[in-house]
């Protein structure tokens, strides 16, 4: 298979910190990968490893077949990298902001592709604000535009959403996987499990290292976790008495209920029996959802560094 990204174990130490350890992430193209773990994990070291803007301790690769070691000329080139802080020019409006960007690129046709980047981004009635005055919703699409605008083959979004509203964030969803279907390969860090459900595989990291890869329902069935949820009141008490139970591996509240799972069915049963038949609770036996696999995988992982 030909990747788009392919960067193979990559490893990159900050003095004595070791922030990305033997990373392996290959997106094939036009295909939307979502990069998620706990801050501190290595998402952003990694995203700037395979642009070229750090070099790797150890590790190799290529992004669109140029080698990341040697030509990150080349690739910076035809990659649209959007930094987890928004990095445009508040003072300028949304169209200088573009044109400015146009410039630095020297792009051929400026004004046409500025002008194509505001409509398909729907920036047409704001296209005059000043970025420093827009929301978070539209500084994000500002600057999806601008990181956009050099027709790049390969996107780099580093937690684009974050401190956006979910109609927001549906939106830029749906345009991220529009420009999926014209071919662009997106690798996408995010916090959110909603995004991380748009996604065509999703690879999580804790603490430098890859933990697991696949798409959601390979990733949920990994962990081959059983889960009940159980509603009524007082679940705070259940949640202490059943807390350092053996059969259980993870507790967590989700609004008014609980998710109680393990990885030994039996068990599980046995552990919430003498609460089963209680009227003040009510149980019920669900698929896992992507949040109850990543509790799971968060707290083994921190098991392995204990
Ligand atoms: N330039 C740097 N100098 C020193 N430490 C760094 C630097 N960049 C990142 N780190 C450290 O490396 C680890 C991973 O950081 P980062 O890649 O930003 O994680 P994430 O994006 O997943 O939150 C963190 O412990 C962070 O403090
Ligand atoms: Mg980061």
């Amino acid at each position: 298979m030909q990747y788009a990204i392919d960067a193979r174990n990559l490893s990159k130490s900050f003095g004595n910190k070791v922030a990305v350890s033997n990373i392996t992430i290959q997106v094939p193209k036009g295909k939307v990968y979502g990069f998620l773990g706990p801050n501190g994990s290595g998402k952003t070291t990694t995203i700037r490893m395979i642009c070229g803007l750090l070099t790797p301790d150890s590790g190799e690769g290529t992004c669109l077949g140029h080698n990341i070691l040697l030509h990150s000329e080349q690739i910076k080139s035809q990659i649209g990298y959007m930094t987890q802080k928004f990095s445009y020019w508040e003072d300028l409006t949304i169209k200088e902001n573009l044109e400015f960007v146009a410039q630095m690129f020297s792009l051929e046709n400026k004004a046409q592709k500025v002008k194509q980047a505001i409509h398909r981004l729907g920036l047409e009635k704001r296209c005059n604000q000043l970025a420093g005055s827009l929301s978070g919703g539209w500084k994000q699409r500002l600057a999806l535009a601008a990181c956009t605008l050099h027709d790049p083959k390969i996107l780099l979004l580093d937690e684009p959403t974050a401190g956006v509203d979910p109609k927001a964030r549906r939106e830029f969803w749906d345009e991220i996987h529009q420009l999926a279907t014209k071919g662009l390969t997106v690798l996408v860090s995010t916090h959110y499990m909603d995004e991380a459900e748009r996604c065509h595989k999703i690879i999580y990291t804790a603490g430098g290292q890859l933990i697991i890869q696949g798409s959601v329902a390979e990733v949920i069935a990994n962990t081959h976790l059983t889960t009940w949820v159980v509603k009524g009141t007082d679940l705070s008490l259940l949640q202490t008495a059943l807390a350092d139970h053996t059969a259980i591996s993870t507790i967590a509240p989700f609004g008014d209920s609980l998710h109680i799972s393990g990885t030994n069915p039996e068990r599980l049963k046995q552990a919430i029996t003498p609460y089963l038949q209680q009227s003040n609770y009510h149980w019920e036996l669900i698929n896992p959802s992507m949040e109850d696999a990543f509790i799971h995988y968060m707290n083994n992982a921190q098991e392995r560094e204990i």
